[in-house]
């Protein structure tokens, strides 16, 4: 069976753009490969985090994780810092790549932007990442748009040292969903809808009640023609709530542009509250019943043990080709 491989970082305020970029794939893949979703707890400390709140996160993302729909009878679900083999071989993956590569990273860039100096962690996350990818012998990685760079560094890292150390690694392929792979703010859809972002009606979190996601759409920001069609230069919010409406129903956006047809933004937004508040009611309610529990924690720790396992042979094999240890 092909492996899937992907993961998502403990920072909280997790959102429909991860949902539909990232998460609804996770769900969608289980059942044709071999899934292993991570809660990527060593790139979150890359920047600052209060332990406990790091702690309180990591739980979170993992709930979420069951909450939307992935099952860990059929995935492997666990926290990466519990699985060694991912800084092992990180730094393997640091001795065959160059400075130059990894400066042109545009995550880099910007997280590093008008700094005289920036933490090296945040230099070689896409280094680490590359090694979550590589440790599983993956196929395939679902991700958002944003991660094409990062996948793109991970393809040529594994080709290069395939080169020196023939039949290493297996080259992976960025898997993005055709509508979702790249969700905007609401209240500025010329950036992307973030975790971080201080205005809280700039995203819709997972986890928001009816009345927050009702506010934040209905205050989403628009253009002033009142014409629903999709448009990205002309008309990025329209476009941008379009694009949310057919990734959560599976509705075309040209069927919805026939369908809202003379109709008014009030309309429309009042129809995609709804279909967000629906779809997010389960994903709640799962999270409600599920973060507290007992099982959260078990899972987590047999996930960790079935990574490992995968993680070890894999090792045993890149040390061996590299020539490393006894
Ligand atoms: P993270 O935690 O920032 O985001 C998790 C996933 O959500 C996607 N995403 C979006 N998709 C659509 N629209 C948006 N506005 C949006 N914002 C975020 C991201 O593309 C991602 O798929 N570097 C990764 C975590 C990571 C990883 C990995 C992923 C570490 N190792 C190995 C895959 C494989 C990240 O920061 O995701």
């Amino acid at each position: 069976m092909k492996r899937v491989f992907s993961g998502v970082q403990p920072t909280g305020n997790i959102h429909l753009g991860n949902y539909l970029g990232a998460l609804k794939q996770f769900v969608e893949l289980q059942n044709d490969y071999q899934c292993v979703y991570c809660i990527v707890d060593m790139h979150a400390i890359t920047v600052p985090q209060d332990p406990a709140e790091l702690k309180k996160h990591i739980l979170d993302v993992a709930a979420l994780y069951l909450a939307v729909g992935v099952d860990p009878e059929k995935s492997i679900v666990f926290v990466q810092s519990d699985v060694s083999g991912h800084a092992e071989l990180s730094w393997l993956l640091t001795c065959n790549s160059y400075t130059g590569e990894l400066s042109r990273m545009t995550q880099f860039k910007d997280k590093s932007k008008n700094k005289e100096s920036a933490p090296a962690g945040l230099f070689m996350y896409p280094v680490l990442m590359a090694a979550d990818i590589l440790l599983y012998d993956t196929d395939l990685v679902p991700v958002g748009n944003d991660q094409k760079q990062h996948i793109e560094l991970c393809r040529d890292i594994a080709g290069r040292v395939n080169g020196k150390y023939p039949g290493t690694f297996v080259i992976p392929d960025g898997y993005f969903p055709k509508e979702g792979a790249r969700i905007m703010a609401l209240d500025d859809p010329t950036k992307k809808m973030s975790k971080s972002a201080e205005n809280i009606h700039s995203r819709i979190s997972l986890l928001d009640e009816p009345s927050k996601i009702k506010k934040s759409i209905m205050k989403a920001t628009t253009d002033s023609d009142g014409i629903i069609r999709f448009d990205i230069e002309n008309k990025p919010g329209v476009s941008n709530l379009l694009n949310i409406y057919s990734a959560l129903t599976g509705e075309s956006v040209s069927s919805l542009e026939t369908r809202y047809e003379g109709k008014g933004y009030g309309d429309f937004k009042k129809d995609l509250v709804t279909v967000t508040a629906d779809a997010l009611a389960p994903i709640r309610d799962k999270f409600n019943e599920i973060r507290y529990s007992s099982e959260l924690t078990q899972i987590l720790r047999d996930g960790a043990a079935r990574a490992d396992s995968i993680a070890q042979k894999t090792m045993a094999r890149v040390k061996e080709n590299f020539g490393l240890g006894l």
